[in-house]
């Protein structure tokens, strides 16, 4: 199929990579070939959304809820991300690929850190797609922090500062305040909720749901899920 069935492309996407652990499990796998087999998911959505020319791609790939998995789990995912961040880094600037992240980054292992802030450095004047990984990442937890922060605004302000604040006040407290608002929202394993991710960010996305795993997730995939936002009508609570 032509790239034309896929347009208009959205041009932020945002997806909710789930279901590698029952992917794993359904093959009589360990979990975590689930996860190792998703970072190849991950290569190949990257790839082909910088090929069609998609502006954002926001990837959640630990939540905080995620902390409370069992210790072996975090550990290995912990290392997979280390290792993706060091493989990828000739693949991104290839690609001319901006590299991101947000969330509560402090709480991540410091070897991780370090070479998520050596990745980000290196790809921060590329002019490519900007690929954004959530890690340890919570919404409640972004707009917590974003809540403190217009209200220390308002502390330093004064009187009248309260009525005046805008939306836009709010968004530069965010983890990323020049992100945009993603247009498409995926999530994968047929899971119908948003799981603490992007709550005020998704407030106009379109939401596709794909019943296969991440694991199983590639670029035909990714068309089909284009393809459906390709033909919806987007109103914005217009008549
Ligand atoms: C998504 O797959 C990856 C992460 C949340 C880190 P899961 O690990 O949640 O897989 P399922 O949902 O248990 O199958
Ligand atoms: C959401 O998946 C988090 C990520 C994809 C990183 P989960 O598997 O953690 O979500 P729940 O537990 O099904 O809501
Ligand atoms: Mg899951």
């Amino acid at each position: 199929m032509s790239d034309a069935s896929l347009t208009p492309l959205p041009e932020s996407v945002a997806i909710i990579m789930d279901g590698n652990g029952r992917w794993a499990e359904e093959r009589g796998e360990p979990r975590f070939h689930g996860h190792e087999v998703g970072a190849e998911s991950v290569r190949s959505v990257t790839r082909e959304c910088a090929r069609l020319g998609i502006k954002e791609l926001t990837l959640y790939a630990f939540s905080t809820e995620n902390w409370r998995r069992s210790e072996q789990e975090v550990g290995l995912l912990m290392g997979l991300l280390a290792q993706f961040l060091v493989q990828e880094r000739d693949e991104i600037m290839d690609n001319g690929i901006v590299f991101r992240a947000i969330g509560e980054l402090d709480q991540l292992p410091p070897a991780v850190r370090e070479e998520y802030e050596r990745t980000r450095d290196m790809s921060a004047q590329n002019g490519g797609m900007i690929l954004r990984l959530a890690l340890s990442y919570g919404s409640r937890r972004e707009l917590l922090r974003a809540a403190q922060g217009v209200a220390r605004l308002a502390l330093e302000q004064g009187e009248g500062a309260v009525e005046a604040l805008g939306e836009d006040d709010l968004r530069r407290f965010l983890y990323d305040p020049s992100m945009r608002d993603p247009d498409l929202l995926i999530r994968t394993a047929g899971e119908m909720r948003l799981s603490n991710f992007l709550l005020w960010q998704l407030s106009y996305a379109e939401l596709y749901v794909a019943e296969c795993c991440w694991p199983e997730f590639r670029e035909a995939q990714l068309h089909e899920a284009l393809r459906s936002f390709a033909a919806r009508e987007r109103r914005y609570g217009k008549a």
